[in-house]
């Protein structure tokens, strides 16, 4: 790949690492991306001479056969991204039984899929399914506000919905459907990519407890922007409560209001849970 004439897939890594970056979510190697190539991308990186022999990915994904994805590299650091795109993030190619991958271009310098990587297959598996093939981004970071509330309290998914909703009424829009909360398992454990594909089979975004986050996109920009807008909100939370406390803030009867202004309706089952407890 020219150093002059990087595919837009590329450019659209580097930009979305670099944001992450300024944020302050990715300290030292945090965080990974993945992202489903789309059909105009596989037709030229399909034809690039593997780089690897077949590698099990010790579990499966069939609803990904054969797809192609752009990955950030194992404790390699997204702030590099920019630098050095051919040793920080890879592409690798599926089997056609969704089983292995192998490396096609990139890792160089010795690194390869970041030890996330198959909970963002099963993510991409999902939500693939989920969006009828319409979102092929994944982003896992570490959000320092959305981190702070699950060392606040045990919240369940129901309260940290409702948190974010109502203390940046953005989110009620953004993601009406709430944010799902992971107790804590291992990170890069079979178990904890498997609870959070799991868990999107109906939310975007899914909270590692005192870890971090993990969101589905259609492409880099909406998965970015989806986590934006919740570390907004916990931010906002944060700051009232140093304030002094919140004394004011929307109840689910506006947020609802406000969701179906923009043709949006707030997940029903968490509204039962929230009303049930008012
Ligand atoms: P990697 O360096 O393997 O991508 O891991 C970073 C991380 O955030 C693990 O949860
Ligand atoms: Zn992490």
């Amino acid at each position: 790949m020219n150093e002059f004439d990087k595919p837009l897939f590329i450019r659209e890594i580097i930009k979305t690492s670099h944001d992450m970056h300024i944020k302050g979510w990715t300290e030292a190697n945090g965080g990974n991306i993945s992202l489903r190539l789309r059909e105009e991308f596989v037709k030229e990186v399909s034809a690039f001479e593997p780089q690897s022999d077949w590698t099990s990915l010790n579990g499966s994904v069939p609803g990904l056969a054969n797809d192609y994805f752009l990955v950030s590299g194992t404790g390699r650091f997204l702030r590099n991204i920019s630098l050095f795109p051919e040793k920080n993030v890879g592409i690798i190619q599926l089997d056609d039984k969704g089983e292995n991958y192998r490396i096609l271009w990139g890792y160089e310098g010795g690194s390869r899929p970041t030890s996330e990587l198959f909970a963002h297959l099963m993510t991409h598996e999902v939500r693939k399914k989920e969006s009828k093939g319409v979102e092929h981004a994944v982003i896992h970071t570490h959000t320092p506000n959305l981190i702070a509330l699950t060392y606040h309290k045990e919240y369940t998914t129901a309260e940290i919905s409702y948190i974010l909703w109502a203390h940046h009424v953005e989110c009620a829009v953004v993601f009406p459907e709430g944010v799902f909360l992971l107790p804590w398992m291992m990170a890069g454990s079979y178990e904890i990519g498997r609870a959070t594909a799991d868990a999107m089979k109906v939310h975007r975004m899914v909270i590692w407890q005192h870890h971090g986050i993990f969101a589905s996109g259609r492409n880099l920009d909406e998965s970015f922007g989806l986590i934006h807008t919740a570390e907004k909100s916990a931010e906002i939370f944060i700051k009232a409560n140093i304030l002094g406390g919140v004394n004011s803030k929307p109840d689910l009867e506006r947020l609802q209001k406000i969701a179906e202004n923009f043709g949006k309706k707030l997940n029903p089952d968490l509204v039962k849970e929230l009303n049930s407890k008012t």
